[in-house]
C-alpha cells in the first residue's frame, strides 16, 4: 500500500511576518493567500523496507538541515500513533527553487495529508492545518485551494490558529506571474528574518496593527472581487513587511535594485490602466496577479521588462489531494 499526496505552494497578499509563539509557529497577525496552481509538491508514503524511517527528497537522502522539518513532522505523527510502522517518505517538488516560492509550505501540507491517510488517522483539514503550521507557518494555508485565510487565533496552544478556505479557485480565475530576479538562495531564511524583525524593528508594531485591520478589509474585497482595493491592501502589507525588514538590526535587504525597478514599472502599468496586484516575500522576486482578460497583454509587457530572468505563469490552484494505491 502506498499513499500519494500533493499540495500547491501559496503566495500571501496579506502577509504573515512575525510569530507570537516561535515554537508553535503562532503568528502575530492573520494572513490571506492565493494558491498557486500547476506547481506542487508530491509526497509518497509507504512502509519502510528497513526497520527505521527512510526520509528522502527526490529519491535521495537529504542533508540533516534539509531534512529537519520532515523529521519533526514524522515525529509529530508518531506521537499521535506511537505504534506506527517504520515509514518510507519521498518528497518531490515540480517547481524550480529559482522561483523563490518556498517548497516548505507545499511540502509540509502534502506530508501532513499523506501521513494522516497512510496511518488512517482521518484528521480534519483544520487539524492538519494546525499540524502543517508548526513546521511551516505558510504550510497551514497549503491544505486548501483557491483563496485562503490563516487565522491568527487567540489560544496559547494554537488549536485555533489554522487556515480556512475563503473562496475556491473557480470563484476568481486570476493569473499569477512570478518574475524571477535572482535564482540564488537568500541570505536569511524567513523564519530567522521575521524573528529578527519582531525583536528589533521599530516599525514592527505598526505593521501588526495595519496588517490586522487590512485583513478584515481584504476578506470583503475578495468577496467583491475588488481587484483595485486588493491591490492597495496587498501593496501596503508587502511594504509594511519590507519596512520591518529594512529597519531590523542588522537590516534585512531582501529586495535588490531590480526588485525596485520592476515595481516602478508595475506601478506605471497600473497607472496606465492595467489592473494588477503585486507583492514580494523574503526575497527579490516579484509576484503579480491579474484577471484573465488582462493576462495576454500583461504577459507581453512583463516579458519585456529588463532584469526578469524567468517568468512563470500559473492559474489559481485547488486544494491538496491524497490517494491511496494498492
Ligand atoms: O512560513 P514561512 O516560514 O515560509 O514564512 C512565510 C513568510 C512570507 O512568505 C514572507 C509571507 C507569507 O505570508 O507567506
Amino acid at each position: 500500500m502506498k499513499v500519494i499526496s500533493r499540495a500547491h505552494p501559496n503566495i500571501a497578499l496579506i502577509k504573515y511576518w512575525g510569530k507570537r509563539d516561535p515554537v508553535l509557529n503562532l503568528p502575530d497577525t492573520g494572513s490571506l493567500s492565493v494558491t498557486v496552481g500547476d506547481l506542487f509538491t508530491e509526497v509518497v508514503v509507504e512502509a519502510s523496507p528497513h526497520n527505521t524511517d527512510l526520509l528522502l527528497i527526490e529519491g535521495q537522502v537529504p542533508s540533516a538541515a534539509e531534512a529537519t522539518r520532515m523529521v519533526q513532522l514524522v515525529r509529530h505523527f508518531r506521537t499521535l500513533m506511537p505504534d506506527a510502522p517504520p515509514l518510507k517518505v519521498d518528497s518531490y517538488s515540480n517547481f524550480p527553487r529559482a522561483a523563490g516560492l518556498a517548497s516548505s509550505a507545499s511540502a509540509s501540507a502534502a506530508l501532513s495529508l499523506g501521513l494522516d491517510k497512510f496511518l488512517g488517522l482521518r484528521l480534519s483539514r483544520q487539524v492538519l492545518s494546525t499540524i502543517a503550521r508548526q513546521f511551516s507557518g505558510s504550510g497551514s494555508r497549503s491544505l486548501h485551494g483557491g483563496f485562503v485565510e490563516w487565522r491568527r487565533g487567540e489560544l496559547p496552544d494554537g488549536s485555533d490558529s489554522f487556515a480556512v478556505p475563503l473562496a475556491p479557485a473557480s470563484f476568481w480565475p486570476l493569473t499569477t506571474f512570478v518574475l524571477v530576479v535572482d535564482p540564488g538562495p537568500k541570505e536569511v531564511g524567513s523564519r530567522d528574518g521575521m524573528n529578527q524583525s519582531r525583536a528589533t524593528s521599530p516599525t514592527y508594531p505598526s505593521f501588526v496593527i495595519q496588517n490586522t485591520a487590512d485583513l478584515e478589509v481584504a476578506r470583503q474585497a475578495l468577496q467583491d472581487r475588488d481587484l483595485a482595493l486588493l491591490s492597495t491592501l496587498s501593496e501596503r502589507s508587502c511594504l509594511g513587511m519590507v519596512a520591518t525588514q529594512l529597519t531590523s538590526q542588522p537590516p534585512l535587504y531582501y529586495w535588490q535594485g531590480t526588485t525596485f525597478s520592476l515595481i516602478t514599472s508595475l506601478r506605471r502599468l497600473r497607472q496606465e490602466g492595467l489592473a494588477l496586484i503585486f507583492t514580494t516575500d523574503a526575497g527579490p522576486n516579484v509576484k503579480v496577479f491579474c484577471e484573465a482578460a488582462t493576462t495576454p497583454i500583461l504577459r507581453q509587457k512583463l516579458s519585456q521588462l529588463p532584469g526578469v530572468k524567468q517568468l512563470l505563469e500559473c492559474p489559481v490552484g485547488g486544494p491538496a489531494t491524497v490517494e491511496m494505491l494498492p
